[in-house]
């Protein structure tokens, strides 16, 4: 199965599973656990940061930043389709008190006068707003430019307002940018970032940031019933995730590119090249919509597994285990679908 729909398809590699099968563990609510500790200091190391906590989900480290960062009633800023905005159940504000203050993108890209105009003054009517929620790699696979995270964090800095990034995607972001994650950490407070999609571990995140953050974090995540107990097995295959596979996500890189360019050949097809910047390929399908309400079951058929297409719009997403004959795979069982029709 060519399986498009998402890097968070991937699989464990058989080096992650002897890491796992072997793993020392221990109970982490103890902090009993070496491989989890070990995680968190190799992790803190990688990004530049005082400490690290090994969340279950991307979606808990980013709602953990909500929460340790903010008091009940605080707003945050964050874009519009950011996935803490969009993707997470509306969880800052069911879990923390936190109005989220969205803000639209110019071109797929934060703006900084856009969010200087969205931080609220000490106005006894006005929200206090205490953090902002940045994303990069962005969920519209686009990257931030360090400048941009540079200006943003500055501005912060001089508001006494933090920084959180979703970095769900940070090591394509780094790689996409050619700088280390540690350099791009540097523009924030905290950041969250996966060792599963794109580096293939079978599941958990990142927490980074300062020492103090981090065991507040930590309380946190006991709080929300996140406090785990020989999660070493999960741990293990992190570790294996930060060593041995960050270093290969350019090839997914190329990989989108290559895809992007030949789906340009697909009649009725408009990719936006110059947004295939990390494994995610963004495209506008102009077909019939019974077409196209078909076409993942037609490619199922085939052996190719897609999300299904709102208005047209799709994404398909590069990742460890898909090469470019997978993707001449695609292009092909496309032509055929484009023709039949
Ligand atoms: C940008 C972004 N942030 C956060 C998440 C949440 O990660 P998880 O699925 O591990 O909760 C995702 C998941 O796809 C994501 O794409």
């Amino acid at each position: 199965m060519i399986d498009l729909r998402s890097d968070t398809v991937t699989q464990p590699t058989p080096e992650m599973r002897q890491a796992m099968f072997v793993a020392e563990v221990g109970d982490d609510v103890y902090r009993d656990d070496p491989t989890v500790n070990e995680l968190e200091r190799y992790a803190a190391e990688i990004l530049g940061k005082e400490a690290a906590l090994f969340v279950p989900s991307g979606h808990m480290g980013n709602q953990l930043a909500v929460m340790t960062h903010t008091r009940r009633g605080d707003e945050a800023i964050a874009g519009e389709i950011s996935h803490v905005y969009a993707h997470e159940v509306g969880a800052a504000a069911a879990l923390s008190g936190v109005t989220l203050h969205t803000i639209p993108f110019h071109n797929g890209m934060f703006n900084v006068e856009q969010i200087l105009s969205a931080i609220h003054s000490d106005d006894i009517h006005e929200t206090p707003t205490t953090l902002i929620l940045l994303e990069n790699a962005l969920s519209n696979g686009r990257v931030v430019p360090i400048e941009t995270m540079m200006s943003i964090y500055d501005l912060a800095q001089s508001k006494g307002i933090k920084v959180h990034v979703d970095g769900a995607r940070f090591f394509n972001a780094a790689a996409a940018l050619g700088v280390s994650v540690a350099e791009m950490a540097r523009y924030c407070d905290s950041v969250m970032c996966c060792l599963s999609k794109g580096l293939c571990a079978p599941v958990g995140s990142i927490l980074a940031g300062t020492k103090d953050f981090i065991e507040k974090a930590r309380k946190n995540r006991k709080m929300l019933g996140g406090g785990m107990r020989q999660a070493g097995f999960l741990a293990a295959a992190g570790i294996v995730a930060l060593r041995d596979m960050t270093g290969r996500l350019p090839e997914d890189h190329r990989n989108a590119r290559y895809l992007a360019g030949r789906l340009s050949e697909i009649p009725g097809l408009t990719v936006d090249l110059d947004a295939v910047q990390i494994n995610m390929v963004f495209f506008r399908l102009e077909w019939p919509k019974e077409l196209l309400a078909s076409l993942p079951e037609r490619l199922l058929g085939k052996g190719i597994r897609i999300n299904g297409l709102e208005d047209g719009n799709g994404r398909f997403v590069t990742h460890h285990g898909m090469g470019k004959e997978d993707i001449d795979t695609v292009v092909a069982g496309l032509k055929v679908v484009a023709e039949s029709f």
